[in-house]
């Protein structure tokens, strides 16, 4: 089977790493290809030198090495069309069509789906003109999120305390700050509780809910600071009871599904909903992804059981046939992973600083150390490459004993500015103490 992991961050390396492991416990013969990976999925995959939303170029590269199945990790080639380009090229691919994608790419159409299906999320408007969204704004209570509708790399939400500084995000916004993502926004109602990440493997018609999540997505301790793209995440959360899981299948999961399928844009591949659950346990959506979620698959895929690839490779083949009774995949251990950023993340990281990273023998074997921004240099010293450099998930018999894995390996990771959180699955150990 030839592979192509399309992607160059932390959570395709935690794809190549899974479709290796998977490979190797069935003993499967696996070719792996990235595009454009890193220098963590060189270790275990070809990396060919294509940027990840050339479209042209990747559905070329697929035909000429004769690649069986392609899955697409990050959210832009797929609102590019990518998964398009190689279906119609009679391509086997997991992730879905531009279309079905927009329950990402377009935060508007996102809500209208789960309008039309009556799927619990924050009341909201979107607008593209000034006006009707002062008015809006004007007559709806403090505090306010604030999000571009398009694609925005993690930027696009801003939680506005007070009506004044929403006026001014939703103008500097539909003013251009970020570009063409931000020319139609939303307005929408804060919510409080807790969020949580599930993320279900669909075919269009069935699901698979995957372990959830939990995400930690401001860059200082104590969830304190500006959003990034995510400084850490967790997997299983104690939050996510089976009375919860089942809940989100058929109040979230399955509706919408129903819903885009009726509307002609069937989705296939991994849907990611980001969740609130608020304080009567009703859980909201915040957002949809078109992906899986990073941090989390660095989290996830090495809290399962072998197994896990040959779903994804039996839906991208269209011959999936998930067991009837299997509703959510089970856990095998528990994971904790911590994001190693650079200075400056998220608005102005760092590159070029060398970084150590110590073997698997100084690291230990409950690590893995999974590469996003980091190259090597002419002398094939690694450095780092942009805001998130490394994420490294710490694995043992409870959230506890892999956060400590996690931070123990962190720790001995050295870059001049490395920036990190310590505290990465606080607010399960907290349960855990509580308990
Ligand atoms: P989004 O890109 O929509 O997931 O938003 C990014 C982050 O902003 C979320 O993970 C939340 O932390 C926060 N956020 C988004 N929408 C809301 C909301 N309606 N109420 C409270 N926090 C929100
Ligand atoms: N960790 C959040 C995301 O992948 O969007």
């Amino acid at each position: 089977m030839r592979v192509l992991v399309v992607g160059g961050g932390g959570r395709e390396h935690a794809l190549c790493w899974a479709l290796h492991r998977d490979a190797a416990a069935s003993v499967a013969d696996l070719t792996l290809f990235a595009a454009p990976g890193n220098p963590g999925t060189a270790s275990l995959a070809t990396n060919l030198p294509i940027p990840a939303t050339a479209v042209d170029d990747l559905v070329a590269a697929v035909r000429d090495r004769d690649i069986d199945v392609t899955i697409i990790g990050p959210e832009a080639p797929l609102a590019a069309g990518l998964a398009d380009g190689l279906r119609d090229d009679g391509r086997a691919v997991f992730g879905p069509t531009a279309a079905a994608a927009r329950l990402e790419s377009s935060k508007a159409y996102a809500k209208e789906v789960m309008h039309r299906a009556g799927v619990p999320t924050a009341k909201s408007a979107a607008f593209v003109g000034i006006g009707p969204a002062l008015e809006y704004i004007g007559n709806h209570p403090e505090p306010l999120v604030v999000k571009a509708s398009g694609l925005a790399a993690g930027k696009g939400a801003v939680v506005c305390q007070s009506r004044i500084d929403a006026a001014k995000v939703v103008r500097a916004m539909l003013d251009g700050s970020l570009g063409e993502a931000g020319k139609e926004v939303l307005v929408e109602e804060f919510l409080e509780g807790e969020e949580l990440s599930v993320l279900a493997l669909t075919d269009g018609e069935r699901v698979l809910i995957l372990p959830p999540a939990q995400d930690h997505k401001r860059l200082g301790e104590g969830d304190t600071g500006p959003n990034t793209g995510g400084m850490g995440a967790y997997c299983p959360v104690s939050l996510a009871t089976d009375a919860l899981v089942a809940r989100v299948r058929t109040e979230i999961f399955e509706p919408v599904l129903r819903e885009v399928a009726a509307q002609g844009s069937p989705y296939e591949g991994v849907l990611y909903a980001g969740l609130m659950i608020l304080p009567d346990g009703t859980p909201s959506v915040l957002e949809f992804n078109a992906r899986f979620g990073d941090p989390e698959t660095q989290a996830l895929l090495p809290a399962l059981l072998p197994g896990f690839s040959e779903h994804i490779v039996a839906i991208a083949q269209r011959r999936w046939d998930p067991l009837p009774t299997q509703q959510v995949l089970a856990v095998d251990q528990a994971a904790v992973t911590t994001v190693l950023a650079a200075r400056g993340y998220p608005d102005n990281p760092e590159k070029g600083v060398a970084i150590r990273l110590p073997d698997v023998k100084e690291l230990g074997e409950d690590v893995i150390v999974f590469h996003a921004g980091t190259f090597r240099d002419n002398e094939g010293r690694l450095r780092t490459n942009g805001g998130r450099v490394l994420s490294v998930t710490g694995l043992g018999a409870t959230v506890a004993i892999a956060a400590q894995a996690s931070r123990a390996g962190a720790e001995r990771i050295a870059f001049e500015g490395k920036t990190w959180r310590r505290d990465i699955a606080w607010r399960e150990i907290q349960r855990a103490g509580a308990a």
